[in-house]
């Protein structure tokens, strides 16, 4: 049986082979999609199919799709970590994809603005590409005006990262990555480990483990681009946002943080209560690109914000670990890059939330430490849930 959804990065209709999404063990189903290209989809656990996707770097690359009980999808591709769609239902039972994403590896070989991506070894900014630690001068891969962006020229999002044996029969992918010593010039062979798991409950909760042999600054994330009307042609300037956060970190113009935590009270920043996000914009220079200083307490998976559309009836919730929260409001997109079936992808088609420690923090001393050493282990956990009002 063959069910048919719309995605939002096509816009068109994708296919899912429904009889083995409920498949168990390692059946094998040889389908073809609309462009009559062969697959090998293989069921791999309960609610788990991994299709042939191409190669990278000599490496195999997989696409994997998560279904869940109540039907919802998440694809994510070895190829980068990357979350390339998440179709659920919208109030009206119609299904579309909430994310930015293309249908084909090419998309991300052509290094879209981190679409969906793991980003590491550093999300975020550090200023100049260099640090200091224990004495020692680092300097790093250089992407961003003279920062250090996202892990540099060759991050986490542009590696073929290794799927970890699938035993259990829990619905969960993770996925494993070691950077090696001295890669886009940090330090420290650093094993990584992501870990996505689909709820029933339509929850996408994202583990991230890591160890190193050499002390050094680690910050892992993801990118994923949302749109809970799961159409580009709307824009995002209608979502309403709230952020549990009374400060942020301001940024000097090449958006590193000044390293004062200000408050938000009485600024376009105060997310404390929502927001619809065009309100304000006009008044942040350049659009909302800042990190939010989070009022969770503790390392405990505590809701930080939500984000909802009257559109579609959608709501996002994020959870997270982790002290920050990066706001872009899809300012650098400018419709150069086109959807799968076309759409040109315009400023503000979509918002990122990521889950994150301060940017720029191997360098300010008075934001919370990213230093990882030897002997300790990195867990961090960030969990974003979809439902409909
Ligand atoms: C992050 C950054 C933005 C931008 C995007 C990718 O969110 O903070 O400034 O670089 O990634 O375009």
């Amino acid at each position: 049986m063959k069910k048919t959804v719309q995605n939002l990065a096509l816009g068109v209709s994708i296919t899912c082979i429904l009889t083995a999404c409920s498949n168990n063990g390692t059946n094998k189903n040889e389908s073809s999609d609309s462009t009559n290209t062969k697959t090998t989809t293989t069921a791999m656990k309960t609610g788990i199919q991994q299709a042939d996707w191409g190669e990278s770097d000599g490496k195999k690359v997989y696409l994997y799709t998560l279904t869940n009980k109540n039907g919802a999808q998440v694809k994510i591709s070895n190829y980068g970590g990357t979350i390339t769609s998440w179709v659920t239902p919208d109030s009206k039972g119609n299904k579309s994809s909430i994310v930015l994403g293309f249908n084909e590896l090419k998309g991300y070989l052509a290094h879209p603005p981190y679409f969906g991506a793991t980003v590491g070894r550093y999300g975020n900014r550090i200023a100049k590409g260099r640090f200091t630690l224990d004495g020692k001068t680092y300097k790093l891969a250089v992407n961003n005006n003279a920062n250090a962006l996202h892990g540099g020229l060759k991050g986490f999002d542009k590696v073929v990262w290794d799927a970890a044996a699938l035993a259990d029969n829990t619905p969960s992918l993770t996925l494993n990555y070691t950077s090696k010593d001295g890669e886009e010039g940090y330090p420290g062979n650093l094993k990584t480990s992501v870990k996505f798991t689909l709820s029933d409950d339509n929850e996408l909760k994202i583990e991230y483990d890591a160890e190193t042999d050499k002390a050094t600054p680690i910050n892992l994330t993801n990118h994923s681009y949302f749109n809970l009307t799961g159409d580009v042609n709307n824009t995002i300037l209608n979502h309403s946002l709230m952020i549990d956060a009374d400060r942020y970190t301001p940024v000097d113009t090449s958006l590193i943080p000044t390293g004062e935590l200000k408050s938000v009270k009485g600024t376009p920043f105060d997310f404390t209560t929502p927001h619809k996000i065009g309100e304000r914009i006009d008044q942040v220079k350049g659009g909302y690109d800042h990190n939010f200083v989070l009022n969770k307490k503790g390392t405990n998976l505590d809701k930080v914000a939500e984000v909802t559309d009257s559109i579609s009836g959608r709501k996002l919730e994020v959870y997270t670990t982790q002290p920050g929260l990066q706001f872009y409001s899809g300012n650098f997109l400018d419709g150069t890059l086109k959807t799968d079936d076309g759409k040109p992808i315009m400023q503000h088609a979509a918002l990122c939330l990521e889950t994150q420690h301060f940017p720029d923090s191997p360098n300010e001393p008075s934001f919370p430490s990213t230093i990882l050493k030897p002997g300790e282990k990195y867990h961090t956990e960030t969990m974003y849930k979809v439902s409909v009002q």
